[in-house]
């Protein structure tokens, strides 16, 4: 809770090469959040380099990642839209949660060991504490609820666990966040393996459609999906492939599945594929519309991130300085 509202806080990895499933399942619903909550939505650089990144690219995929955002419908002037190396209070205040955080519990986290196996050469102490970075970041805004992917809920319950050891020491310190999940029908599917998830780091480029691939790509990947050997367009168990792309039909029209079955009665496959790449591709021309023009200006896209670190940096520097005041550091003024 912020100034008797309640309080909305993400963090977005700056990589701007966003799924439909990033959009279905989350981003398109993100603007209805600004009516009930404050949000904060931070473009996490910090957490980027935990893996190696070549410069010039994560500076690109910053700006990607703000525009693309805001094309999907965040408003800068409803939303605080920022980068987190922006706000250097969220180091601070990691560095300060460091030591509320026990090596054990670090050591359970499933993405630590997922992304170690995959980095054997690069295991450093960030990849390490990155669940404590990340509970800084949240619990800088006093944030009450966290929409996250459902790989994420480890890394919130961590940052309960944080804050709740915080408080115990220091009372009233925190707001103790709750993680939002979306539904489990909003989970889009690979369109090579039905039974994974759409991942935008598949090594499979038609497996997944992106955000911005353009028109002819989209029909394209859709036409290539992979089915099943029955020809009936209908939801059944064991039919992945066809469930996933009526799922996807589904939340593009606002249509149920039965009136789906009934539209594409007597019509094969095919048809039902070109029907779903065409209401995606149709859907996606806005955002990206509007992307190409915020991409192409830059002061623009700067001048946002500096008002949204200004607005963040303001609730943040609140936060800490109410902690180091706790925690005995001597403050000057
Ligand atoms: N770890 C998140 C991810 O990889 C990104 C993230 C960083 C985040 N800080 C956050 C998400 C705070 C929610 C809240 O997707």
């Amino acid at each position: 809770m912020f100034q008797d509202q309640l309080v909305s806080f993400s963090g977005v990895q700056p990589s701007g090469n966003l799924t439909i499933g990033n959009y279905l399942g989350a981003i398109k619903n993100f603007s209805t959040f600004s009516e009930k909550y404050k949000c904060f939505y931070c473009v996490v650089d910090e957490h980027a380099i935990t893996v190696r990144q070549v410069p010039a690219d994560l500076r690109r995929r910053t700006y990607e990642t703000l525009a693309l955002y805001m094309a999907c419908g965040l408003d800068p002037d409803k939303n605080t839209l920022y980068v987190q190396s922006h706000v250097h209070e969220h180091a601070e205040l990691g560095w300060i949660l460091n030591c509320f955080t026990m090596f054990g519990e670090l050591s359970r986290m499933t993405q630590f060991k997922d992304k170690s196996a995959k980095h054997a050469d690069n295991i450093n102490a960030g990849l390490f504490t990155y669940p404590v970075l990340m509970a800084a970041d949240i619990l800088l805004y006093q944030t009450d609820v966290v929409p996250v992917g459902i790989d994420q809920k480890q890394h919130v319950e961590i940052c309960r666990d944080i804050a709740e050891r915080f408080n115990q020491v220091f009372p009233d310190t925190f707001t103790i966040p709750e993680p939002v999940i979306p539904q489990q029908g909003m989970k889009i599917m690979s369109l090579a393996e039905p039974t994974k998830k759409m991942s935008k780091s598949d090594e499979n480029v038609n497996a997944v459609v992106y955000i911005l691939d353009d028109r002819d790509t989209i029909i394209r990947k859709f036409k290539r999906a992979v089915t099943d050997s029955d020809t009936v367009v209908r939801c059944a168990d064991g039919k992945d492939g066809i469930n996933n792309l009526m799922t996807i039909y589904s939340t593009f029209t606002g249509k149920t599945f039965d009136e789906i079955e009934r539209e594409f009665d007597g019509k094969g496959y095919g048809d039902f594929k070109l029907a779903v790449g065409e209401v995606c591709a149709d859907a996606l021309a806005p955002v990206q519309e509007k992307y190409k023009c915020f991409i192409s200006d830059k002061a623009q896209l700067e001048a946002q991130m500096k008002k949204g670190a200004e607005e963040a940096s303001y609730v943040a520097r609140r936060t800490l300085s109410k902690v180091q005041k706790k925690l005995g550091f001597v403050q000057v003024r």
